[in-house]
């Protein structure tokens, strides 16, 4: 019986090993209530007295044995589970996070709130105007009566006789004045529609900005200290500006206003067409007949205005040769600014 004993627990210590045995399996084949030792157990009455609690302890003894490789054996898979599952879900708490893409301003914004940051610096305030418009501001308000050959540069799209989509910003001028008393100061950024085929430098919407300043003793030399100060900021320290005569109905005398080129500096290059200047808006001093159409008399008062078109000086800024692609949301494009 002893060796019977010794037999079972070699065999069961050694299945145990097995790093694929079945623990449940194994136990319930050793120590089960049907299980190997308690059939040997179980043979005990036929042991003489002297053998008897002998061999009882000796099974109790590898009971307790198998029993503690057991628990080691379940001990040691529950480690090694924990542990294959620590590898698995392994976190690396230094990996980078994923980038979260990131909108930005389209280029036409970035370049207005540019223009309004310089002009605000100059404590110019920030007015707007309706883009439905009535011919009147659009025109008449304007030294642009019924007519007038300047609106054939301006066919822009009726809503009626008298009502229009606004083709320049510079109604705005005319409201502000009817309005406001000088001393006026404002900027006026905002859409504007003509009737014009879509190529690469016109659409039949683009965007201006108009400046207005009107006060008593108000002359050309603020007009060009003001647009100088405006290339500089806008085009660089080097820049410098040119009056070149014009004509305005608005203005008098009118003005259009380049700046040196800011790629060769005034040599002549492919972005100034060799010119060595490149025409960015339009000025002059308010005509006195418009002063007077909005209630301010052009004896006291004096003024001037200008107005430049966003896309031109985007276009300028960020030498795009195209118009369309500010308006195709290529986003191959609009990554780049
Ligand atoms: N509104 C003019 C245009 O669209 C630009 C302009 C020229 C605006 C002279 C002005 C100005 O205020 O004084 O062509």
């Amino acid at each position: 019986m002893r060796e019977t004993l010794e037999k079972i627990k070699a065999e069961a210590l050694e299945a145990l090993s097995a790093p694929s045995a079945n623990i449940e399996d194994l136990r319930i084949k050793y120590l089960g209530k049907k299980g190997e030792l308690t059939a040997v157990l179980r043979g005990m009455g036929k042991l003489s007295a002297e053998e008897r609690p002998v061999i009882g302890q000796l099974a109790n003894d590898i009971r307790a044995e198998i029993e503690a490789k057991i628990e080691a054996m379940t001990a040691e898979r529950h480690a090694r589970e924990i542990e294959e599952k620590l590898e698995a879900e392994r976190l690396d708490v230094t990996i980078p996070g994923y980038k979260i893409a990131q909108g930005h301003f389209h280029p036409l914004t970035l370049v207005q709130r540019q223009l309004e940051e310089i002009f605000l610096g100059m404590g110019y305030s920030i007015v707007e105007g309706p883009e439905v418009e009535l011919d009147y501001y659009n025109f008449q308000a304007l030294n642009i009566p019924k007519d007038h050959p300047a609106r054939d540069t301006q066919d822009t799209f009726y809503i009626t006789e008298n009502i229009l989509l606004r083709s320049q910003t510079s109604p705005v001028q005319a409201r502000t004045m009817e309005k406001q008393k000088p001393p006026i100061k404002v900027l006026s950024p905002g859409r504007v529609y003509r009737s014009d085929a879509v190529d690469a430098t016109h659409s039949p919407l683009f965007h201006q900005v108009e400046g207005l300043v009107v006060d008593k003793g108000i002359t050309m030399g603020d007009l060009k200290g003001t647009l100088e100060m405006f290339a500089k900021t806008m085009f660089g320290e080097e820049t410098k500006i040119r009056f070149r005569p014009h004509h305005f109905p608005f203005t008098e005398p009118s003005a259009e206003v380049d700046v040196s080129c800011f790629v060769c500096g005034g040599k002549g290059c492919r972005l100034c067409k060799g010119e060595g200047w490149i025409e960015i808006l339009g000025a002059g001093m308010v005509h006195p007949n418009v002063l007077r159409m909005c209630g301010i008399d052009p004896e006291v008062y004096s003024g001037f205005a200008f107005g430049m078109g966003v896309e031109r000086i985007a276009m300028l800024k960020y030498r795009i040769d195209d118009m369309r692609h500010l308006y195709e949301n290529d986003v191959r494009f609009l990554n780049q600014f």
